[in-house]
């Protein structure tokens, strides 16, 4: 590979944001180690590669150690400095918090939390020992609001959040930025793969993931704290930091209950 060109992971490059992160790198220059759980990722590679970059695709369930540990290894191995870590996997999980089956709640956590900051510590102190990096996490405008019916999601998205403010304060002098992008609703499999289409939200017209990662990858390199995409997103935001929580959970009740789509 050659060494002119920045490393970048992007982790969920196989759909939605994730998918429109790695291509947003590569239009930018980026070789790239992408990472999914599912064969799906090696096309996204072999499509990417056709773009102009070197791409490795790893293949991994994030939310195990073991699973990280393999993408940090495949990164590892190549012997390249990583510019930028996108920590962008994750899914979410629709229906009243104890009619989910646990394993799958459990998992919610172990990708969207255990597994991304895992990911982020061993990325992180490589770059933090280098003095330089890049590190996007993808959280969520719904960690502003309690999530009543996907209420194990939004709460990991809320400690992502909050993570990643807090980290990039730990950081400020070591030369590595970290950026939030907090999408609103987009228009990917999330809410497929939630068992959420038959909710409001799971109807309702989103947002286009190539403009969210657009907007995202923006402000990783300008080294921002966070972007909320949308200004319908930006108002909500805004208004949930000044209203009480139980009336967002109500407000929530009513765009993620099952059946809420026929209410309309
Ligand atoms: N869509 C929205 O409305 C929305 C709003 C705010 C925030 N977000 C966040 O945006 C991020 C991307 O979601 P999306 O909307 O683009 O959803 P998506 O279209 O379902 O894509 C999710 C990506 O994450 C990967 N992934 C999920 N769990 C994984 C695991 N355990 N191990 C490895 N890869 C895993 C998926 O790959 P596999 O299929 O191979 O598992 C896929 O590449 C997530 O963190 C999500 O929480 C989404």
């Amino acid at each position: 590979m050659p060494e002119t060109r920045p490393l970048a992971i992007v982790t969920g490059a196989s759909a939605g944001i994730g998918y429109e992160l790695a291509r947003e790198c590569v239009a930018h220059g980026f070789d790239l180690v992408i990472a999914a759980d599912q064969p799906k990722i090696q096309e996204v590679a072999q499509e990417l590669r056709a773009a102009g970059a070197e791409v490795i695709a790893v293949e991994a369930d994030l939310a195990t150690l073991e699973g990280v540990d393999r993408l940090y290894e495949a990164a590892s191995a190549l012997n390249r400095p990583v510019a930028a870590l996108l920590a962008n996997a994750g899914h979410g999980l629709g229906r009243a918090f104890l009619d989910q089956d646990f394993d799958r709640v459990r998992h919610v956590v172990d990708t969207n939390v255990t597994g991304t900051i895992y990911l982020i510590h061993k990325i992180g102190r490589d770059m933090r020992a280098r003095g330089m990096g890049r590190i996007l996490i993808t959280g969520s405008i719904g960690g502003y609001v309690p999530g009543s019916f996907q209420a194990v999601y939004n709460a990991t998205k809320a400690f992502i959040d909050s993570f990643s403010f807090a980290l990039r304060n730990e950081l400020k002098d070591a030369g590595v930025s970290v950026t939030c992008l907090m999408p609103g609703p987009t228009d990917t499999e999330f809410f497929g793969r939630a068992d959420m289409l038959d909710t409001k939200v799971g109807q309702a017209k989103k947002d286009d993931p190539a403009a969210v990662a657009k907007s995202g990858f923006r402000a990783m390199m300008r080294g921002e704290a966070d972007v909320v995409t949308g200004w319908k997103n930006k108002v909500q935001t805004t208004l949930a930091n000044v209203t009480p929580p139980g009336m967002l959970a109500e407000q929530h009740r009513k765009m993620a209950e099952p059946g809420t789509a026929a209410k309309r």
